[in-house]
């Protein structure tokens, strides 16, 4: 066996899936909403027998490869190497990955070199005073800077450079990709000098890029600058904090999202510790899906300006959108995080007990921006809120609210109701929906699914495919998958107990993938086996009709054709066919 195989035998995918999302069992199989499209109703199944997963919304399926490799966005010998690690298998051709995996690895441990080499500075270099002596005076204590490997980057310009090319023997493309340095003439430039060094470390503790704060005030340069884009770091999928924070996150079921690094740092040195940065921007659809594994509810914890309020009212579109509940802190005295927890740490910390509904947030916060009495007022209010009350999902929450700033504007429900009305057609001409296409299969092909699934995940399915088949036999082709499964079910043998694993080997390559969605098509449950039966005959009988009518569609046609080439003798074979069919038809 290869170490493909060899690892996926290892694995549990209910159990990994389960560590991603909360899987219920139902019937055979497991269930939840995909996670790979929006969608309420549950069409996610994983089979435990088969080992196998797929979507019946959005078709995506496949093995716990497969599934990883969609979750985590890894490449496969990502996943491959995560999955080696849990299985305990150690990987024979290690070096062997495709080029782009290999050059992401090289960036992350340029990266990782990056970080440690900072770090150094910082703690024992005597280039890193200034900057301890900057961090003390904020209140970092050496424990904390050593959790966020905080460091220093040396304003000699190529200390890092010069490391990274003389030292480790890393090329001046790998370290320019990595967005470290910048080119001036024939030599590299240091990207980050005399900075104070904050690594950006992704959920799987790889570094993807660094974020550097000068230590005086200084307004001929940046306060903060990042690394570029790169092949590992994108800004909109990136938060700041989350390698430390995730465990607390998951634990307390709820993601507090602040706007700067020295925000979380604070945060977490003052016990919270369910904390993430954005670095002042909105929350991207990446960044919601992320934090929505970990959490089910967002805390948005932004400056109270209109910067700050405007950041949360265009994050909401998309919390909403992943079924997350939004709520907010309002920091006292409108400072950030950082420096209410300096100056008035108690009320910051109640404020964090005590967050509010993101809605009532909005609806309190415009009511104080614009008159309440004058029908101006009114209307420059409904247009502020409506836009975003319009996305809820939930109908009751979204009726609350509607009703609450119709009470406060002192208006109608009905006319809030109306504006309501064209602000949502207004959007949904603008904004292009993206819904993935549901698959289109005729009633046939339903009806076939439907019959074996209901057939290969009850008991007995040897004796109910042979019923089917039966009931079927005067028009069943054997030229479709499912029939060609049904035939193959109805004269299977097997000294044991009947194992889906041990039939599935029994059958051709090419009708494995049906066999698998038939053990993963959702079905009702059936009380006892009397009724399976029930529903199996009238199925098969529903089936045989549509056989049949497709069959006699099809002899009109053959009959036509040879009426006018003159074939009496094939006409009236193919008539009494015809006629036979037509009375089974009736008879069933
Ligand atoms: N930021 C940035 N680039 C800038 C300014 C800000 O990336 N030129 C990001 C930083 O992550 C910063 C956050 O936006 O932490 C919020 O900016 P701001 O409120 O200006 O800074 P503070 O977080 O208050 O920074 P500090 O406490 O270090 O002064
Ligand atoms: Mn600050």
């Amino acid at each position: 066996m290869d170490q493909v195989a060899q690892i996926r035998e290892k694995i549990d995918l209910v159990s990994l899936i389960s560590e991603f999302i909360p899987l219920k069992k139902m019937g055979r199989n497991y269930k939840c909403p995909c996670p790979f499209h929006n969608e309420k109703s549950p069409s996610f199944v994983v089979s435990p027998e088969r080992q196998i997963w797929h979507c019946f919304g959005c078709g995506k399926g496949g093995d716990v490869y497969t599934f990883l490799m969609e979750y985590e966005r890894l490449e496969f010998p990502e996943a491959l190497r995560m999955l080696a690690q849990r299985a305990g298998v150690t990987l024979v051709n290690q070096a062997r990955s495709t080029g782009l995996t290999s050059q992401k690895e090289r960036l992350y441990q340029c990266n990782t070199l990056a970080k440690e080499f900072y770090h150094y500075v910082l703690l024992k270099h005597k280039a890193g005073e200034r900057a301890r002596e900057y961090l003390h005076n904020r209140g970092i204590t050496e424990a904390v800077i050593k959790t966020f490997m905080l460091g220093f980057s040396p304003s000699t310009g190529t200390a890092l450079t010069q490391y990274l090319l003389s030292k480790k023997n890393y090329t001046q493309e790998e370290i320019l990709a990595a967005g470290l340095a910048f080119q001036r003439g024939p030599r590299l430039n240091d990207f980050f000098r005399g900075r104070l060094m904050f690594p950006l470390i992704d959920h799987r503790d790889n570094v993807v890029g660094f974020s550097g704060r000068i230590l005086n005030s200084d307004d001929s340069t940046s306060k903060y600058i990042n690394t570029r884009e790169t092949l590992i770091y994108h800004k909109g999928e990136h938060f700041y904090g989350l390698s430390v924070t995730k465990d607390a996150i998951r634990r307390q079921n709820q993601a507090i999202v602040v706007e700067g690094e020295f925000d979380v740092i604070s945060c977490f040195e003052n016990g919270i510790s369910n904390v993430v940065a954005v670095k002042g921007t909105a929350l991207t659809e990446s960044h919601v899906n992320l934090l929505g594994r970990f959490a089910q509810k967002i805390t948005f914890c932004f400056d109270g300006d209109k910067a700050g309020q405007d950041a949360i009212k265009k994050s909401l579109v998309v919390v909403e959108k992943k079924n997350i509940t939004p709520t907010v802190i309002e920091i006292p005295g409108g400072k950030d995080p950082d420096e209410a927890l300096k100056t008035e740490p108690g009320q910051f910390k109640k404020a964090v007990k005590e967050d509010k509904g993101v809605y009532d947030y909005l609806l309190e916060k415009t009511f104080a921006e614009h008159d309440m009495q004058s029908a101006e007022g009114k209307k420059l209010i409904s247009d502020t809120l409506l836009p975003y009350l319009a996305v809820i999902k939930n109908e009751i929450i979204k009726e609350h609210y509607l009703r609450k700033l119709s009470s406060s504007l002192d208006t109608s429900y009905e006319s809030i109701q109306k504006e309501l009305e064209r602000v949502t057609t207004k959007s949904e001409s603008q904004s292009v929906v993206v819904e993935v296409p549901k698959i289109k299969r005729s009633k046939e092909e339903i009806l076939e699914e439907y019959l074996f699934a209901l057939i290969m995940q009850n008991d007995m399915p040897v004796h109910h495919a042979h019923l089917a088949v039966t009931i079927m036999s005067e028009v069943f082709s054997q030229e479709r998958a499912y029939q060609k499964l049904l035939l193959q079910l109805s004269s299977y043998v097997d000294s044991q107990a009947f194992s889906p694993q041990q039939f599935a080997k029994s059958l051709p390559q090419e009708l494995l993938a049906s066999f698998d969605t038939s053990l993963l098509f959702p079905l009702p449950h059936f009380s006892d086996n009397e009724k399976v039966t029930a529903e199996v005959e009238l199925k098969a009988k529903e089936l045989k009709k549509i056989y049949i009518d497709k069959r006699l569609k099809a002899l009109v046609v053959s009959i036509e054709q040879k009426k006018e080439a003159g074939d009496e003798a094939s006409v009236n074979t193919l008539s009494e066919e015809y006629s036979t069919l037509l009375s089974h038809r009736e008879l069933s």
